[in-house]
């Protein structure tokens, strides 16, 4: 693995302990937490359709060139945090520590510079990173990733900034964009070498960390939390005094567009973000809640505008694009400060009960034929107790149980309950079907008329 990371305590599946645990920074998500999964992907699959955006699966795998190419070599994800191994036949694979280096790699590769510009792109992925988990930080986590290739027109810097905003939002998360514009590659490095000159000026007062920043990637001291560098920071040339106009002109335009969207914002001078691919538009989104351990503000999302991506991986020159992604594990926990979580307890319109041995074979088939009448129907089959079984369906808010006993099954007959008058009728059971479907649907019309 490049960069060797710092020895650890053995996974903890190889201890001598019986039991196998995940390892670290991996987890389970259990069937409590799909309510809130759901509804993300709700949120998501309305948005990116809205916004025209096609959804791609990537690969999990990548030919580790892909990210040293495209996130760059001195990055700290290609630098300290990728799971990277050769396999039996000797290749060099990653598996993917982020997505815009994919989504790059897909546009070359599909030949997309032939469809309508921009190529908008949505992705649902799982993506892995050697970090020291913490509460919001894990080493396979989930992203929504949004990806317009093959335009520089500021207006989509907004509407992505837009997009991730209104994502957040119609979760029930409120957040700030804390935006930035890093300028072209040209202007970056004049103002890369007017930056190692102030710092330089000033190493005495850098730490070990910050010194091998100033000689590896001086930008990344914007980004250092270090003890007395808000100070240094202060002084420190700021990248947008250095934007020629037609930067300037790109940057107000975006920010124009926000004002009339009404998106939040913040200008942070030192915003640089962790990847090399950046050009312009940088941004990153923090909940108005802080979601970090200790309070601390961990950002929810960030992206940017990557011009030369492409061309770096062999594309054509001059297609333009701009991207964000949303970590999903961090806007789960903004969900949970806002109390904006959904319900995960699981409603029914119907329950199904059997009492004894054949109703419980004949039960099988006819809470088949509920479910492909589209009927929500629940069942506890484990259980033999009627009473045992009600009290499910009451807590499943049923409003109708069907009873199979043992009578029943030998007259062809089934009983339907309504659960909360507790009246009883017995029905044909060729027709309990169409007769329970209609009453649910009749229900439904009354309950929504009532409404309005
Ligand atoms: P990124 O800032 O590295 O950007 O990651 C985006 C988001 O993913 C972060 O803001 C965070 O919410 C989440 N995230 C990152 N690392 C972890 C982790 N270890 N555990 C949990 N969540 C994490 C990118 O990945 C760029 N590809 C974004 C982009 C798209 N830029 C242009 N297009």
């Amino acid at each position: 693995m490049p960069g060797k990371p710092k020895a650890e305590a053995a996974p903890k599946a190889a201890k001598k302990s019986k039991t196998l645990e995940t390892l670290r920074g991996f987890r389970d998500i259990l069937p409590d937490e799909q309510a809130a999964w759901e509804k993300i992907e709700d949120v998501a699959r309305n948005l990116t359709h809205s916004y025209g955006f096609g959804r791609i699966r990537l690969p999990a795998l990548e030919a580790t060139s892909v990210f040293e190419r495209g996130v760059g070599k001195d990055t700290d994800i290609v630098e300290k945090e990728m799971f990277t191994f050769v396999d039996q036949g000797g290749v060099k694979m990653t598996l993917r520590p982020e997505g815009t280096a994919q989504v790059a790699r897909a546009y070359i590769e599909h030949g997309m510079l032939n469809q309508q510009q921009p190529v908008k792109l949505w992705y649902m992925e799982q993506f892995f990173r050697h970090e020291r988990p913490q509460a919001g930080r894990y080493r396979q986590f989930w992203q929504l990733g949004l990806e317009a290739v093959g335009s520089d027109d500021p207006v989509l810097d907004a509407q992505i900034i837009l997009m991730t905003y209104s994502f957040c939002k119609d979760l029930g998360v409120d957040t700030i964009v804390n935006i930035n514009s890093l300028g072209t590659p040209a202007i970056r490095k004049a103002y890369i070498s007017e930056l190692t000159k102030y710092f330089k000026g000033h190493a005495k007062k850098l730490g070990e960390t910050d010194l091998k920043r100033l000689q590896r990637n001086p930008l990344r001291l914007l980004d250092s939390k270090e003890d007395g560098m808000e100070e240094l920071k202060a002084g420190a040339p700021q990248l947008i005094e250095y934007l020629d106009d037609e930067n300037k002109q790109h940057f107000m335009k975006v920010l124009e567009y926000l004002d009339e969207a009404e998106v939040p914002y913040t200008l942070n001078p030192f915003l640089v973000r962790g990847l090399d691919y950046y050009t312009k538009t940088v941004f990153e989104l923090v909940s108005t809640n802080p979601i970090g351990e200790n309070g601390s503000q961990l950002a929810l999302g960030g992206g940017g505008r990557y011009d030369g991506l492409i061309p770096l991986l062999g594309g054509r020159e001059a297609t333009g694009a701009i991207g964000a992604a949303l970590g999903l594990e961090r806007i789960m926990l903004a969900m949970k400060a806002a109390g904006s979580m959904p319900d995960n307890k699981r409603t029914v319109d119907v329950f199904f009960c059997q009492l004894g041995e054949a109703a419980r074979r004949k039960g099988l088939k006819i809470f088949e034929k509920f479910r492909q009448a589209g009927v929500d129907v629940g069942e506890a089959f484990a259980k033999g107790n009627l009473k045992a079984q009600l009290e499910i369906a009451d807590k499943m808010k049923a409003s109708v149980a069907i009873i199979l006993g043992q009578k029943e099954v030998l007259d062809g007959t089934i009983i339907i309950r309504d659960m909360e008058a507790g009246a009883q009728e017995i029905v044909d059971v060729e027709k309990v079907v169409s007769i329970v479907a209609k009453r649910i649907q009749d229900e439904k019309i009354a309950a929504k008329n009532s409404k309005e």
